[in-house]
């Protein structure tokens, strides 16, 4: 497998250097990283490699697809730049016409990862790594799976801690990520390893520390004979990943209608306890709800925030910087995290 993958990149390789123009360019991306891309196809079956394959050869594809990436990226800059050099030489250029398309492109491809983005990535990352798939879910959710499904009925007062923008026809946007919990289970039949990582609303009052549009990422495994010690080991790999190699974490017990016993999980932050997540074994109505039967099969859920963790990464002092879209905040961070 790692032979296999080691000749895809060299291919990869080859194909981008190959290429004289903006198009050659584009099919060799689609062809290696595209979503249908030889090398993204890989990416998705390493959930269904033996256990012992899957931190290799993940990490492998990885790297194999940021080299495509990269070596794309500077292709397609020097190719820009000839193009560039070209029409300076040839032609007589009239400032007051718009930017040609090239200049353009040349601006985004010079562009930044977001650092929100760029955690996304490495958390996806460290979840592949552990066998766990990547899951989408509809940013319009219905009442449902936003609520219903999770134990939260009509009358929960659970609801009044999630301000929700409800849409005329009764649909809302989803308050959290683990609608995506019930979208899994009925996916298909346990095992299931699932991580989603996307964007969540709430209609909050908003200040430095409230934002009405955030992310979150939620993860669910089911299967037989889970355990809490499943989770803090799933959970601790995570964090000592993404913080520091000695990060401590407790247990706390807490309430949330999805989960019994559900927990808040606390971890060490410069010297002091920080409440950072929510988790739990999964509570044997939201198995019903997902189609699975809470005698045969047990599973966990967590979910946590992701701007703040990036606010605590980089020392950014208002979250509100991570949706407006201002250009002297996104240029801080040159090439994300990986840059
Ligand atoms: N959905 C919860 C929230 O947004 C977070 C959460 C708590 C998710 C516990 C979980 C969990 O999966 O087990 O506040």
């Amino acid at each position: 497998m790692l032979e296999a993958l080691q000749a895809l990149q060299d291919e990869a390789l080859d194909a981008v250097r190959a290429s004289q123009d903006a198009s050659a360019l584009d099919a060799v991306q689609s062809a290696f990283v595209g979503k249908k891309g030889k090398l993204s196809g890989i990416l998705r079956t390493v959930g269904s490699l033996p256990p012992e394959q899957r931190g290799p050869v993940g990490k492998a594809a990885n790297l194999a697809r940021r080299a495509v990436e990269a070596a794309l990226d500077e292709r397609r800059a020097a190719l820009l730049a000839a193009a560039d050099a070209n029409l300076a030489e040839t032609e007589w250029v009239d400032a007051t016409l718009p930017a040609p398309a090239s200049v353009v492109t040349a601006q985004r491809t010079g562009g930044t990862v977001h650092p929100v983005s760029a955690l996304v990535r490495d958390m996806e990352d460290i979840f592949l790594a552990m066998g766990f798939e990547t899951l989408d879910g509809p940013w319009v959710e219905d009442d449902y799976h936003n609520f219903g499904a999770l134990n939260i009925p009509a009358d929960h007062p659970a609801r009044d801690m999630q301000d929700t923008y409800w849409l005329s026809d009764g649909n809302l946007l989803r308050t959290h990520t683990s609608p995506v919990q019930i979208r899994a289970m009925k996916r298909g039949a346990p095992p299931i390893r699932g991580v989603c990582l996307g964007r969540v609303f709430r209609h909050e009052e908003l200040d430095a520390t409230h934002e009405n549009t955030f992310h979150q990422v939620e993860g669910i495994y089911v299967d037989r004979g889970v355990n809490v010690g499943n989770m803090l080991y799933v959970l601790r790999t995570l964090l000592r990943e993404i913080l520091d190699d000695d990060v401590e974490v407790r247990l706390r017990p807490s309430y949330f209608p999805f989960v019994e016993p559900g927990f808040e999980m606390d971890v060490t932050f410069r010297g002091a306890w920080m409440e950072l997540l929510g988790c739990g074994m999964v509570h044997p109505y939201v198995l019903e709800q997902g189609g699975i039967d809470p005698n045969e099969f047990s599973g966990f859920a967590f979910g946590l925030g992701i701007d703040r963790l990036v606010m605590l990464r980089h020392g950014v002092e208002d979250v509100r910087h991570f949706m407006d879209g201002d250009l002297r905040f996104l240029r801080q961070f040159p090439g994300g995290l990986e840059g």
